[in-house]
């Protein structure tokens, strides 16, 4: 189960923090250490909001990731899965509205702006997204039967990924498109917005070892290589899964494509606008396995290697 977090208030929890906290400023960003993690300071107060507030029920569905591990992805997914009677393919809100604008996202979405919003009225069943790490979520989502589902993706790819979409935004405007060894280095320290990248996906895999029927545990490379029985998956595991009539009239290639890069990346709303404060253009870029080897050198795969080895190995999780 998770460790409830016991903030009492969050306003005074937010300021004793930010009076006695660590502080580290990594590529635009100020982060600030809470539990063991590095938060973004921006979204820090909403964090705390989320802890104290949010008030799970049985039927919501939480979507965890770090940032750049397929968040986008899953949330069409999940989106497409659970609203499939509602909306024909060829209707879907997907295709007017951005992933992130269908299904928001707790720090920085709906406790961003207000402390406590009403969120009751949202019909059932709500999804949310976090980037929380496991220890630090909300104590009503462990408690309640809502479902967990979490995906992470291999830290060369999820690093170039951010990378890139670092450059692509303004928070990115005055960082050294030279300087990425030196982020590099900073990411392999535990230097990551909601990092260390290990511990984070560690929190979720035990979670998952523990309790399967409460998170399910995805890689960003499996959703790739087997988009169609990932999506049975994340069906069944929430509790919506495809009848045997959906399968034979194609329903799970329907959605599969789509919530596809290419169809996703290739419409108007996703070319263009903002999400919070990050271009939508810029939640796009390649969407493959591997482009690491295009940005990183041998030496810093190697370091990774050895790096993974030594906090992952003896988990059993493997990239
Ligand atoms: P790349 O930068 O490697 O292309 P997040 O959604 O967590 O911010 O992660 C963004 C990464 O997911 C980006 O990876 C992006 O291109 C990729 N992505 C976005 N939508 C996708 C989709 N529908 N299918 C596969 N990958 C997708």
């Amino acid at each position: 189960t998770c460790i409830p977090a016991g903030v009492d208030d969050p306003k005074d929890e937010l300021q004793e923090l930010l009076r006695t906290g660590e502080y580290i400023d990594r590529s635009g960003v100020r982060l600030v250490k809470y539990d063991g993690f590095w938060f973004p300071v921006r979204v820090f107060r909403a964090i705390l909001s989320t802890q104290k507030y949010f008030k799970a029920k049985h039927t919501d569905i939480i979507l965890s990731t770090l940032p750049k591990s397929g968040t986008t992805w899953l949330k069409a997914l999940t989106f497409a899965i659970v609203n499939r009677h509602l909306y024909p393919t060829d209707q879907s809100p997907l295709l007017t509205s951005n992933p992130h604008k269908l299904v928001h996202n707790f720090e920085y979405g709906v406790y961003l702006m207000q402390e406590n919003p009403d969120l009751e009225q949202i019909p059932n069943p709500r999804i949310f997204s976090t980037h929380m790490p496991f220890n630090v979520i909300p104590d009503s989502i462990c408690k309640s039967e809502c479902k967990i589902i979490y995906i992470c993706r291999n830290p060369l790819d999820q690093f170039t990924s951010f990378w890139n979409f670092l450059l692509k935004n303004d928070v990115g405007k005055d960082v050294d498109p030279s300087a990425i060894d030196v982020a590099f280095g900073m990411f392999c320290k535990g230097y990551f917005s909601f990092g260390p990248f290990w511990d984070h996906m560690l929190g979720y895999w035990n979670a998952h070892m523990n309790n399967s029927h409460k998170v399910l545990f995805l890689k960003y490379e499996d959703l790739k290589e087997d988009t169609t029985f990932y999506i049975k998956k994340i069906a069944e595991f929430i509790g919506f899964p495809f009848t045997l009539e959906e399968e034979r009239h194609g329903v799970i290639k329907q959605i599969s494509s789509l919530c596809s890069f290419e169809n996703l990346s290739d419409l108007d709303v996703n070319k263009t606008g903002n999400t919070s404060i990050f271009k939508n253009s810029s939640f796009f870029r390649k969407g493959e396995i591997g482009d690491w080897i295009n940005y990183l050198t041998p030496q810093m795969s190697e370091r990774m290697k050895e790096l993974m080895k030594s906090k992952l190995e003896a988990s059993g999780l493997k990239f």
